[in-house]
C-alpha cells in the first residue's frame, strides 16, 4: 500500500502556469483565509471549457474526469495539521503550482508515527484516507500553492 505515487508529467509547468492564472482570477477580489479552497460547480466548468487545455488533455490521457477541484494555500498565518480526509475518497491528485520547493506531504500511522514523506514538486496521487499533513522546512516560500483533483473513478490503483 503506497501513500503516493509521482506522476509524469511534461507539460508540468505550462500546466502550472495556467493554473496560477485561474487561482489569480479567482482570488482577485477576495482574501483568502482557510488551507482548503473548494471550487464549485461553474467555477470548475469555467476552467475546464478553456479550450486546448493541457491539464484537461492529461487527465484524458490518464482516463480521469473531474469530479471536483480545490486549492490550497498555506503561508504565514495559514497551515494544516494532521488529518484523514472525509470519505469516500481515497485518492487524489495535488498538483504544484506555487513555491512547494521544501515542502512536503507527510503520512503517519495511528500512532502519530512518520511512514512517508514526499517534496511536494511533482504532481502526486496522494492517499488521503490515512492521517497526513503539510511540513515545511526552512527554505519554502510562502505563499504555497497547489491544486487538488478529485475524480468519477478514482486512480487508486496507482497507489496499490
Ligand atoms: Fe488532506
Amino acid at each position: 500500500m503506497k501513500s503516493y505515487f509521482i506522476l509524469d508529467c511534461p507539460k508540468q509547468q505550462s500546466i502550472a502556469d495556467s493554473l496560477y492564472g485561474y487561482y489569480t482570477g479567482l482570488t482577485a477580489n477576495k482574501k483568502i483565509e482557510k488551507f482548503w479552497n473548494s471550487l464549485n460547480r461553474q467555477e470548475i466548468q469555467n476552467y475546464f471549457s478553456t479550450p486546448n487545455l493541457e491539464i484537461k488533455n492529461w487527465f484524458d490521457q490518464l482516463g480521469l474526469r473531474v469530479r471536483d477541484m480545490s486549492f490550497t494555500i498555506y503561508n504565514e498565518e495559514i497551515q494544516t495539521s494532521i488529518h484523514t480526509d472525509a470519505p469516500p475518497v481515497i485518492a487524489k491528485i495535488n498538483f504544484p503550482v506555487l513555491n512547494t520547493h521544501d515542502t512536503y506531504n507527510v503520512w503517519y500511522d495511528n500512532d502519530g508515527k512518520e511512514i512517508d514523506r514526499v517534496e511536494c514538486t511533482k504532481p502526486i496521487v496522494l492517499r488521503s484516507n490515512i492521517p497526513h499533513t503539510v511540513e515545511v522546512g526552512k527554505f519554502a516560500k510562502f505563499p504555497r500553492l497547489q491544486f487538488s483533483f478529485c475524480f468519477y473513478k478514482e486512480p487508486i490503483h496507482l497507489l496499490n
